[in-house]
């Protein structure tokens, strides 16, 4: 048998293996290069040439027109740090109380909402700026206050979160001792990776950009849970929101959301 005669075309056992590999190469190319990341959501997938690029390894700047793709979730554009708004001038409370008088028909004459809207009486001013922020660049959405905040100048909401924040907050009817507070707040869920939410929310530590929750109505928190939880809320920096409340159990939410308001109704 010579050499000729085995590499030729005229070989069918030649014929078929070499078909046979450039059909496997072709198919991988085809899945690995089109299929899976044209079924991956994220918007550097979108589009054929994109997924191929991008599965290539290209830099995302050499493809999409030369710009970065925008990401299709909202994410906050608010860098928080613990300097944030953390002195306040008495002018700026000045100026924040007046602009305050159109959120008092929701958020109350001193902050503290009467309705199913989040108190504000002392809360973090870092927290109410950001959120502001939040709601005006649509990181953060909500029919009722998205339109109150389109017209508000950077200064107008460092303003509104000085003077919110120096108000005084609902005096505790009760010292919030571990006993009281549900598993899923003093404890977590390690096992689903959950940390305490005292560990950010005040009561074991309180970590930068983490809202005051005590008072909050129940409501609210239990909307906000599920609303981190099924993506309809995105503004959290690095998801910390959104990896806590999808893996909590609606029993765990409810436990959370009136053990917050407890704190306030006790009192009424
Ligand atoms: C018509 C009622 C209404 C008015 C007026 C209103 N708000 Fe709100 N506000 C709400 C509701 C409802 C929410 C909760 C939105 C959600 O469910 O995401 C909210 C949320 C907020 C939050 C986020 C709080 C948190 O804990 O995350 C801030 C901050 C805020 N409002 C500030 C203001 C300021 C400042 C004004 C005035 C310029 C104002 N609001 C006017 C109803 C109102
Ligand atoms: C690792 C820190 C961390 C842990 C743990 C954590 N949170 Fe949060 N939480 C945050 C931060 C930061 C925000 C603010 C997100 C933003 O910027 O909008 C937040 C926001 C919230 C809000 C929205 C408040 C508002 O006023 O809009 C609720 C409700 C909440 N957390 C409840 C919980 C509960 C309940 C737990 C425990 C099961 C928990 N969190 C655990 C960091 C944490």
């Amino acid at each position: 048998m010579s050499e000729e005669r085995l590499f030729t075309f005229r070989n069918r056992w030649f014929t078929v293996s070499v078909l046979g590999t450039i059909a496997i190469a072709v198919v991988s190319a085809l899945i690995g290069f089109v299929w899976l990341p044209s079924v991956q959501r994220d918007a550097q997938f979108a589009g054929i040439w994109n997924a191929i690029c991008s599965a290539a390894g290209v830099p995302r700047e050499w493809y999409a027109g030369g710009t970065a793709v925008e990401p299709k979730e909202k994410l906050t554009s608010v860098e928080m740090t613990p300097q944030l708004l953390d002195k306040v001038s008495a002018n700026s409370i000045g100026r924040g109380a007046t602009l305050a008088l159109r959120c008092t028909m929701c958020h109350g004459e001193r902050g503290m909402s009467e309705a199913n809207s989040p108190n504000l009486a002392g809360q973090y001013a870092s927290v109410i700026y950001k959120q502001l922020i939040d709601f005006q660049k649509g990181a953060r959405s909500s029919a009722v206050m998205s339109p109150m905040v389109t017209n508000l100048s950077d200064q107008d909401m460092r303003d509104l979160a000085a003077y919110y924040s120096n108000l005084p907050r609902p005096p505790a009817q009760r010292k919030v001792s571990d006993a009281l507070a549900p598993p899923i707040v003093a404890h977590g869920a390690p096992m689903r990776n959950i940390a305490p939410c005292a560990v950010c929310h005040g009561g074991i530590d309180t970590k930068a950009g983490s809202p005051w929750l005590d008072g909050l109505p129940a409501a609210y928190t239990k909307s906000q849970l599920i609303a981190f939880a099924n993506g309809m809320r995105t503004n959290d920096i690095d998801g910390v929101m959104r990896n806590v409340a999808r893996n909590m159990t609606p029993e765990e939410i409810d436990a959370a959301a009136m053990y917050y308001a407890r704190e306030l109704n006790a009192g009424r």
